[in-house]
């Protein structure tokens, strides 16, 4: 059973700012809530019970969002607004919170092997703080998805889409041997390479099982792409000595990575919801969307 999931949070968003100067990427509101809310929301839908998120010394409101506010509590209970008392304290108590800081930017992978010890000897879910996943009413959210591989299989598995020729260079891309209905057995992964070198369209998105023999690996991961330690070059090694699958799971991806995926993913999100929909579709209709403006 997967019970733990990293989530890192760390980098800048340097594809945000300047939004994200002072407030930290995983904080941008999705309508109304902080992007971060639903990735953990989708972890804890899953099942998972102890959230572990990587952060750095920007991040404190990462660590106060899912923390208890007597002052704001107090406020509201005076005000007698059970409805948002009970709201936050849905979120404060939506699973185990533990941070754990990563000092220098030296990577995803690097990131990940921050929570070695919090992780322990466990298989884990690993969430990646730009994707939200809409898994749609008929679909498990898209991380049970993957435990449902998980518990077929016992072995690590990563999310994958398809993407076209032009975004493979965003991605990293998996060489696979097809096993069943949307499912690979991974045969080799490459971060980011141009489409020449590109083994396939299948791009990893950022969902992942992992068995925690990839944290040996990490230890001996070299800097890779960009200079960074990749969790995709230890998935990589990880091949040598266990079976790794890819599932091309159901739903939809948003980047909130930048500036007009997290543009979209907002709307939408906020079009999806039942308080807000009516007012925002009015408001829509009335816009000239002719290109004018
Ligand atoms: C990370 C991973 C990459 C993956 C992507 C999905 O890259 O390294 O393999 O395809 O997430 O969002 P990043 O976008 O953090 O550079």
């Amino acid at each position: 059973m997967i019970r733990k999931a990293v989530i890192p949070v760390a980098g800048w968003g340097t594809r945000v700012l300047p939004a994200t100067k002072s407030l930290p990427k995983p904080m941008l509101p999705v309508a109304d809530m902080p992007a971060i809310y639903y990735i953990v929301e989708e972890a804890v839908a899953s099942g998972i019970e102890h959230i572990i998120f990587i952060t750095s010394r920007h991040m404190r409101a990462v660590e106060d969002f899912f923390d208890e506010q007597p002052e704001l509590k107090h406020l509201l209970a005076s005000k007698q607004n059970n409805a948002m008392l009970d709201r936050l304290n849905a979120i404060e108590t939506m699973a185990k919170f533990s941070f754990v800081r990563q000092s220098q930017p030296r990577g995803l992978g690097h990131a990940v092997l921050m929570a070695r010890n919090a992780v322990g000897h466990e298989p884990f879910a690993l969430l990646l703080g730009d994707d939200l996943m809409w898994s749609g009413a008929d679909n498990p959210p898209c991380l049970r998805q993957l435990m449902d591989v998980y518990e077929q299989r016992h072995a690590s598995v990563i999310a994958t889409m398809p993407v076209p020729d032009a975004e493979v260079s965003r991605y990293g891309i998996i060489r696979g041997e097809r096993v069943g209905p949307q499912l690979m057995q991974v045969r080799g992964l490459i971060e980011k390479p141009s489409l020449a070198e590109a083994p396939s369209n299948q791009a990893v998105v950022g969902r992942y099982i992992l068995s925690h023999g990839i944290f040996d690996l990490l230890e001996h991961t070299p800097p890779g792409r960009g200079g960074e330690i990749q969790i995709t070059d230890a998935l990589c090694a990880l091949l040598a000595h266990e079976p790794v699958y890819a599932y091309e799971y159901h739903g939809r991806r948003y980047d909130t990575g930048d500036t007009v995926g997290w543009l979209m993913t907002s709307l939408d999100y906020a079009l999806r919801r039942p308080e807000f929909a009516p007012a925002l579709r009015a408001y829509l209709r009335t816009l000239d969307l002719s290109g004018e403006n």
